[in-house]
């Protein structure tokens, strides 16, 4: 991929670096930079605060979610994990069990009758360290002690690299489980809205047109977005169909009945919560394509990853301001359906369905190292 090209002279550079510490702005952000793109990063789950592209007009528009105040973060109530790396074992595990040669664990029931993201003790409530900051690339690690997620045993070390590069950021993470057998499983849990909030005629999603060329096939879920273990074929021109026409608005389905109540919550959910499948896509094909009208920007994913999560941000509920560098005079707050988070992973609780083939991939175990990389590159219509 693209990302491991930009990888090595990064670690090269590294030994010359870490002599003076990595230094934040005087906001507490880091910020790396290259042609095109400029990038803000916090410790607190190592987050993704700012992301600056160029629109149409050549202007700068941050294009993901966040707050001006990193001290908000781990405050905020309702904790969306904005732009960070949820872990051990990202999404739901259902009913908060598994079984790994032949002993069943129990994890924490935080998301109705499952888990979700670990947990409460979740990596992206976590400080991480900087380990190595450069101008177009920071590190961060953490180190996540055996059973800090409850029923989750064994030792893990985690790092994640960002860096930019023309238009590009990419992400590669990796982790090692030195002395236990673990689910392990990691996303970048990114929220975009590409117009900043500013179109002053729309605050919601739905005229963003999303393209997945190689997502035919998604898990069908339950009423609380855990996977049946059924693998659904979307109908073109049907609900969840983003593959058939590249430039699918998100909320093309509207009038569907269906749609307000798409994603489960007992029907009160509009819109989308759930994992398409990455078909037979070629090695650094794009898988994702979202883009807006209003401000001509585009968002081009490749990924490692066999799927990724669209989510709609159905439970915005309107409480959360926007930063400074985003929304109109009249709109300061993130309303109902105002983002799309677009997580790539592996199958959603893939290590409770021994049939989809994933179990063995989701666990790491000694002498192993798991690995993620995707990266996102922007551009204009
Ligand atoms: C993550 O951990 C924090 C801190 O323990 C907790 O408050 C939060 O609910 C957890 N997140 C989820 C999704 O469970
Ligand atoms: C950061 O590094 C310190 C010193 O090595 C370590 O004690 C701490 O656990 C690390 N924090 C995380 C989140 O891994
Ligand atoms: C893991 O933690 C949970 C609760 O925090 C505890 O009940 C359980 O016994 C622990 N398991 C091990 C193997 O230490
Ligand atoms: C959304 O797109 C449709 C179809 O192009 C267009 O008719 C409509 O005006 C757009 N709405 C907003 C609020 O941008």
């Amino acid at each position: 991929m693209r990302c491991s090209i930009v990888a090595l002279p990064v670690l090269a550079a590294a030994t010359s670096v870490v002599a003076q510490a990595p230094k934040p702005g005087e906001d507490g952000k880091y910020t790396i930079s290259s042609s095109g793109i400029r990038a803000q990063f916090i410790p607190y789950g190592a987050t993704l605060t700012n992301l600056f592209v160029e629109d149409k007009n050549g202007e700068e528009v941050d294009v993901v979610l966040g707050y001006d105040d990193i001290n908000y973060y781990p405050k905020d109530p309702g904790h969306p994990v904005y732009n960070s790396i949820p872990g051990r074992y990202v999404n739901r595990i259902g009913k908060g069990k598994y079984t790994l040669d032949g002993t069943t664990y129990t994890t924490e029931l935080n998301d109705g009758s499952n888990t979700l993201h670990s947990g409460t003790n979740n990596w992206s409530y976590r400080v991480w360290n900087v380990t190595d900051h450069t101008e177009d690339s920071i590190t961060f690690s953490v180190r996540d002690a055996s059973n800090s997620s409850q029923g989750m045993l064994g030792l893990v070390e985690g790092q994640v690299t960002y860096s930019v590069s023309d238009s590009t950021w990419n992400i590669k993470m990796e982790a090692t489980s030195p002395d236990e057998k673990t689910p392990l499983m990691l996303t970048h849990h990114t929220y975009f809205n590409l117009d900043a909030f500013k179109n002053p005629d729309t605050q919601k999603i739905w005229n963003h047109t999303l393209y997945l060329p190689y997502s035919k096939r998604y898990l069908v879920a339950d009423d609380g977005a855990l996977p049946t273990g059924k693998i659904g074929t979307a109908e073109p021109g049907g609900i969840d169909d983003f593959f058939s026409e590249p430039d699918l608005f998100l909320g093309h389905a509207r009038s569907d009945p269906k749609f307000a109540g798409n994603c489960g919550g007992g029907g009160a959910c509009e819109g989308y919560n759930g994992y398409f499948l990455i078909d037979d896509a070629p090695k650094d094909a794009v898988v994702v394509k979202l883009s807006s009208g209003f401000s001509g920007i585009t968002a081009d994913l490749r990924t490692d990853q066999l799927g990724v999560v669209v989510y709609s941000c159905n439970w915005m509920d309107g409480t959360a301001d926007l930063k400074s560098t985003q929304g109109t005079k009249a709109n300061r707050k993130v309303v109902r359906s105002s983002c799309v988070a677009i997580e790539a992973q592996d199958y959603v609780d893939g290590i409770n369905h021994p049939e989809w083939g994933r179990v063995e991939k989701q666990i790491t175990g000694p002498g192993q190292k798991y690995s993620w990389e995707s990266s996102w590159t922007f551009g204009t219509l």
